[in-house]
């Protein structure tokens, strides 16, 4: 492990629709100390789930390099991403992506049977319980409410204890007790861990526990909201 967990450098990233190119990020420049927590902070639009897929290499940049881990994972090829990221990052979606046909715990537990890790189920069952949620662990997803599927794909992200955290509005249809029970766990896994917390997120209780909040608009990063001219 280096000091840094993750420099992003130059990314930029435009999406094309119809022939029409969106430019997204423009050279963005980013370096996470290891063990340290950011939040990216932006208006609506603005690029951070963009960038955090980015990051996290489930996304490819037009151009720029990401070094994840001491690893420059913009050489890799798919089939060499994807067991380095099981191995190392855990990512919250904005929108959960949970596997339809699995239960709350069999999606919780699935990152730890890739690993084969013989306690997949303790593991899963524990998270379930920390976030309150024993009680609905053979529901399938469609029988979960916005803040319990939310809850579910943290417990997915934290199973195998990642060495990097990517969470992209982790507590946006959470009520206060809810967020407040995420944000714990999350920082329970940096202490315990050392792991390095990257979050979008709009929650004044999450960036004020930051070591470093970071602003995107017009597709640069700001320092602060007065220099993003948000
Ligand atoms: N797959 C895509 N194809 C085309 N355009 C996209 C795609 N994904 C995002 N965009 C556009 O890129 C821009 C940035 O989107 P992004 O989702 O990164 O913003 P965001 O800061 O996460 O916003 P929010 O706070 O609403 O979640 C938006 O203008 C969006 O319309
Ligand atoms: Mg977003």
């Amino acid at each position: 492990m280096t000091d840094q967990a993750l420099e992003a450098v130059q990314l930029t990233k435009s999406y094309t629709i119809d022939s029409r190119r969106i430019p997204v990020l423009d050279r963005v420049d980013l370096i996470v100390p290891a063990g340290t927590f950011v939040v990216i902070e932006g208006k609506s639009g603005s690029g951070k789930s963009t960038l955090l897929s980015l990051l996290s290499g489930l996304d490819r940049p037009d151009s720029g390099r990401i070094i994840l881990a001491g690893t420059d994972i913009t050489t890799f090829s798919e089939d060499q991403l994807a067991p380095f990221r099981n191995r190392t990052i855990g990512y919250v979606f904005q929108s959960f992506h949970l596997v339809p046909s699995l239960t709350a715990l069999e999606n919780i537990m699935f990152p730890a049977e890739l690993c084969r890790d013989p306690m997949a189920r303790a593991k899963a069952l524990e998270l379930l319980t920390r976030v309150d949620l024993a009680g609905r662990s053979t529901n399938f997803p469609h029988q979960l409410s916005g803040g319990e599927k939310q809850r579910v794909a943290i417990c997915r992200a934290l199973v195998n204890s990642p060495q990097i955290l990517f969470a992209d509005e982790p507590t946006g249809n959470l009520d206060s007790g809810n967020g407040d029970i995420i944000l714990q766990l999350l920082l329970e896994l940096r202490r315990e861990r050392g792991a390095t917390l990257v979050l979008a997120t709009h929650s004044r209780e999450i960036s004020d526990r930051a070591d470093q909040v970071v602003w995107l608009a017009d597709g640069r990063i700001a320092p602060g909201p007065e220099e993003a001219g948000s």
